[in-house]
């Protein structure tokens, strides 16, 4: 598993571990040059001291070991030489130049003075060792500060990142019941937007917990109605006392099934079409088409009240889902039949405003009251005083589904007659 603190350390470390180097590196490079400018001019020494008499080249400091200093007679002839190195030859020429011996380059300052030949030489190994020694006395305290900075970054990060430990143990801490946002108090600001995404979540969470234990317990209050029913229904198919009692009995308990099997299968509706779903699986489709389809399903229920259910408009093209789409058209066809008096009527109209499809279902019914139409899309909510059997949770499918499609719903009084009318409107697909 990767860990900020491991990784921190050690790109911290190796950064300055390659800037020491380089530090090194020049340090190294500047010495050189300056070391070879300063010996190149310790060199030249016979021209300044001899002046006095061949033997007062330098003999008694520390640099002995380094210089060598030969002297050649006229001929040639190696007279004196301060070391024995055989293998350095006379050069040729007065002043510096630089020889290969296989000991390594020698640098060599030659001069003609009082009758002698004097080269004073110098190997540059020397040098480079001189050189290098400089820089590594340099950066030494360096190298010997990278564990004290070692030390110093992995305890300061282990700090730095205590807020974090903090923030897993708060969130920790959080259950189904127990979702209350994390302390964002004395957080730091790189923290911050993480706790404030977490508390995000946690208030959606909480809001969709809520709405899912509220459902689940007003789906329990509203099937033990119908099933109380069927119950007792039952037990007066058992109790009837001849064929005529009991096939009453029995078409009520079967009503009574009737009821809660839609209620189920609406909240099987409701709950399908309540989730939001990233990726809806959308395809093209032709709006008046669907409620052509819509319409067809529900004329049995149109023609068994005597209802006149006209569909007229124009094609539509709109993207959705058809399955939903086909629901939500059949909720409101069968509010529009269901809620309309007997002989009344129905009319669905597909027509096109701007970049709008829009769909519109009208009756003649009792409609719904101006400071009604907020709640009638909750769940269970039925008109008070409503007689037709339902479970109050058609117009909550219905607005599941126009939100999932980017749609709007709105209900007016239909004109002239009064009644509801219903307008849905879809963004036109081209
Ligand atoms: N076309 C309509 N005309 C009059 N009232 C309606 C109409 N559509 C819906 N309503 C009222 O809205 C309520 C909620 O409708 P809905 O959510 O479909 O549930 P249900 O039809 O199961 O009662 C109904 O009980 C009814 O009172
Ligand atoms: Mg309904």
């Amino acid at each position: 598993m990767k860990s900020i603190r491991h990784q921190l350390l050690t790109r911290l470390l190796t950064g300055l571990a390659i800037g020491c180097l380089a530090v090194a590196l020049c340090i190294y490079y500047v010495a050189r040059t300056e070391i070879d400018e300063l010996f190149d001019f310790a060199l030249a020494v016979p021209d300044i001291d001899l002046s006095g008499g061949v033997g007062a080249h330098p003999s008694n400091s520390d640099m002995e070991q380094d210089f060598v200093v030969q002297f050649h007679d006229d001929d040639g002839k190696l007279s004196y030489s301060s070391q024995l190195i055989d293998s350095l030859p006379r050069v040729p020429d007065l002043g510096y130049s630089t020889v290969t011996l296989p000991s390594g380059k020698w640098r060599v300052y030659r001069a003609y003075n009082h009758g002698h030949y004097i080269q004073v030489a110098q190997s540059l190994e020397e040098r480079r060792v001189l050189a290098a020694d400089a820089a590594l006395r340099t950066i030494m305290p360096l190298l010997l500060l990278l564990p004290v900075l070692g030390l110093l970054i992995w305890f300061t990060v282990g700090r730095g990142l205590r807020p974090l430990t903090h923030v897993a143990s708060a969130v920790r801490q959080r259950t189904a019941s127990v979702l209350n946002p994390l302390p964002s108090a004395n957080i730091p600001i790189e923290v911050q937007p993480l706790v404030l995404a977490i508390n995000d979540l946690l208030i959606r969470l909480s809001r969709a917990l809520h709405g899912l234990r509220s459902f689940v317990a007003d789906a329990a209050h509203e099937l033990r109605t119908p099933l109380t029913a069927i119950r007792i229904q039952s037990q007066l198919v058992e109790r009837a006392e001849n064929n005529d009692e009991r096939a009453l009995a029995y078409a009520d308990f079967r009503q009574g099934l009737d009821r809660a099997t839609h209620l189920v299968t609406q909240l099987l509706a409701l709950a399908r079409h309540e989730q939001e779903r990233e990726h809806p699986a959308w395809q093209s489709l032709d709006l008046l088409a669907l409620a052509r389809s819509g319409v067809a399903e529900l004329a049995p229920l149109a023609a068994a009240r005597d209802i006149d259910i006209g569909i007229s408009g124009e094609s539509a093209p709109i993207q959705g889902e058809a399955e939903a789409l086909g629901v939500m058209i059949c909720n409101l066809v069968d509010n529009a039949i269901r809620y309309t008096p007997e002989h009344g009527r129905v009319d669905v109209i597909v027509r096109h405003a701007d970049a709008q499809a829009i769909l519109e279902i009208s009756d003649n019914g009792p409609g719904i009251a101006v400071d009604e139409r907020e709640r009638i899309f909750d769940r269970f909510y039925r008109s008070p005083g409503t007689r037709t059997t339902g479970s109050g949770l058609g117009l909550a499918i219905v607005k599941n589904i126009v939100l999932q499609h980017g749609a709007s719903i709105e209900l007016e009084d239909a004109m002239p007659e009064h009644g509801l009318l219903v307008r849905v409107r879809f963004t036109k697909s081209v």
